[in-house]
């Protein structure tokens, strides 16, 4: 059987992700949203696993990485010395998803999550075993140098949320895609 994971990702209506290895805009709401997805209900023992490029992990802030109570698998080519038990480091996307699924499979871990960035969701999104996108979709176009791939022939939308106001008026909603080859 083949590693199944699921993709998260915040994009704004041009598809941008990101500017200066930073998010481009400040959502509380969607970070509330990522932290209950990809930590689960903290009822079970087991572990979330999220699985991002070596600069996204960089761009989180000290005092949030690791992003707790989930194993965190770093892709990097260069190496990267981090000394905490809830991360690892990877040298390719195939490792990082095999050293994630032999966990899944050992009963220790639940969900793979890949979180980016923009490298990483180019990779990950063209597996075999990618079977949801988790979209916050943001109703403007902000100032952004890293971008979402197209994935409208690839995905099909299978729920959303009704439009959302941001506390700071932002306009968002949440949207799930699955997987053309699960349908
Ligand atoms: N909106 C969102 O939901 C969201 C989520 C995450 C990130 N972002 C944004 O995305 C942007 C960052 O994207 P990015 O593409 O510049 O950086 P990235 O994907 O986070 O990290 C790139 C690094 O990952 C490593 N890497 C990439 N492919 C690899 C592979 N096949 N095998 C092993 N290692 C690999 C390399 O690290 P080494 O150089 O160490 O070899 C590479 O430099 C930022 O603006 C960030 O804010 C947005």
């Amino acid at each position: 059987m083949k590693p199944t994971f699921d993709i998260v990702v915040a994009h704004d209506a041009n598809l941008g992700i990101g500017i200066n290895n930073k998010l481009a805009w400040h959502l509380p709401e969607d970070m509330s949203f990522f932290k209950q997805l990809t930590m689960g209900d903290g009822l079970e023992k087991k572990y979330n696993i999220v699985i991002m490029g070596r600069k996204t992990y960089e761009s989180i802030p000290d005092a949030f990485r690791p992003l707790s109570n989930r194993l965190n698998i770093i892709l990097t080519q260069l190496g990267y010395d981090e000394d905490h038990e809830d991360v690892r480091v990877a040298s390719s996307v195939d490792e990082a998803l095999l050293q994630a699924w032999k966990l899944v499979q050992l009963g220790e871990a639940n969900n793979i999550y890949c979180i980016g960035g923009k490298s990483i969701y180019e990779k990950m999104i063209a597996y075999e075993g990618c079977r949801y996108l988790y979209v916050t979709y943001l109703d403007s176009v902000y100032n952004c140098d890293a971008f979402f791939p197209s994935y409208e022939d690839m995905f099909t939308l299978v729920e959303r949320s009704d439009m959302k106001k941001s506390k700071n008026g932002m306009s968002y909603q949440f949207k799930l895609f699955q997987s053309n080859i699960l349908t």
